[in-house]
């Protein structure tokens, strides 16, 4: 193995930076040509390459976001968008590449691996809904975001005695939701995996009111409800004013967490290792504190990280 490529792709997220950084100095110290493909799938189909040296990652490590940028790729769906992909990986002598990126991009690192480029992917997506992974990259920056932000308003909902409904992310799973209303102490997490009744919440809400428990948090996931939706069914309903907050796309960037750069770092190093060791079409994941290596087609084809039962008691538990 002589060459290998990396790129990020997809949403972008804390602790992509970290992984760049590992990738390229676990491949250089070992003697390797680097490159870093910009802007993912759509850099690597319009030839986006560069050469990458050590002091080209340097000073990332503490930033969010990624240095080689991300995009959403539409063609690499096709057969065309996959031919010209790895036709331009062949031209540029590229014998292992590594992906960063979410449930799509791997679902692409696997397309390639089957065309003969040897691919190893990381998971990255502040939703972790990727399978066989405990934590993705950037989960735990996101949700150390959340909390801030929930942290700031709960004092305007204690103050003023306030519901306020705050929006997170996931695309279709709740985990941020669910995660964030345990360690911020919020009433209610509605996430789309776990059915809920309006009624139900409205009647607890005025409850609280009546014992003079006057401010409430309800933590939605973008993927159960919009938190405009929900404001609007339980605002004549519980007896004290309700704001909301749409958190967007400010919970995917920030410096990343320590847990996320050692995160970054580890996945990063495994992945070229992994390709040292003649491994391809699987992907590193976290079980507990080890890592382990899975086959791409596995995540796939077990499609969305379910929800952790245990936490979802956690969070009924507590918020009673
Ligand atoms: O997958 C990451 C994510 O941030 C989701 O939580 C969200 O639904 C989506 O990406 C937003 O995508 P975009 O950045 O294209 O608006």
């Amino acid at each position: 193995m002589k060459k290998i490529a990396v790129f990020t792709s997809g949403g972008d997220c804390s602790g992509m930076n970290a992984a760049v950084r590992a990738v390229v100095r676990t491949g250089l110290a070992a003697g390797l040509e680097m490159v870093g493909i910009q802007k993912g799938y759509q850099g690597l189909i319009d030839q986006e390459f560069e050469n990458l040296q050590t002091r080209s990652v340097s000073n990332i490590v503490q930033r969010g976001g990624t240095i080689l940028q991300s995009a959403r790729c539409r063609e690499m769906l096709t057969e065309a968008g996959q031919e010209m992909a790895v036709g331009n990986l062949r031209r540029h002598n590229i014998d292992g590449l590594v992906v960063i990126g979410g449930d799509g991009s791997l679902r692409g690192a696997g397309a390639l691996d089957k065309r003969e480029i040897r691919t190893i992917g990381i998971p990255a997506s502040i939703d972790n809904d990727i399978p066989f992974t405990d934590m993705s990259l950037g989960v735990d920056t996101a949700l150390n975001n959340i909390i801030y932000a929930v942290d700031c308003l709960k004092d305007t909902a204690t103050s003023h005695e306030r519901t306020f409904v705050v929006e997170t992310m996931g695309r279709n799973c709740g985990y941020l939701a669910v995660s964030a209303a345990v360690a911020c102490g919020a009433e209610y997490a509605l996430i789309p995996e776990v059915p809920f009744d309006i009624s139900e919440i409205c009647a607890a809400l005025k409850k609280r009111h009546v014992e003079g428990r006057d401010n409430s948090i309800l933590m939605v996931a973008e993927g159960a409800a919009s938190a405009q939706q929900i404001a609007e069914q339980i605002k004549d309903c519980i007896g004290f004013e309700t704001r909301i907050m749409v958190l967007g796309h400010y919970q995917r960037g920030g410096a990343p967490t320590a847990f996320d750069r050692l995160l970054g770092a580890r996945f990063g190093v495994r992945a070229v290792e992994a390709l040292f060791e003649g491994e391809g079409g699987k992907m590193v994941g976290l079980s507990g504190a080890q890592l382990t290596l899975v086959e791409l087609d596995r995540v796939a084809e077990t499609g969305r990280r379910q929800i952790d039962e245990r936490m979802l008691s956690l969070a009924q538990k507590l918020s009673i």
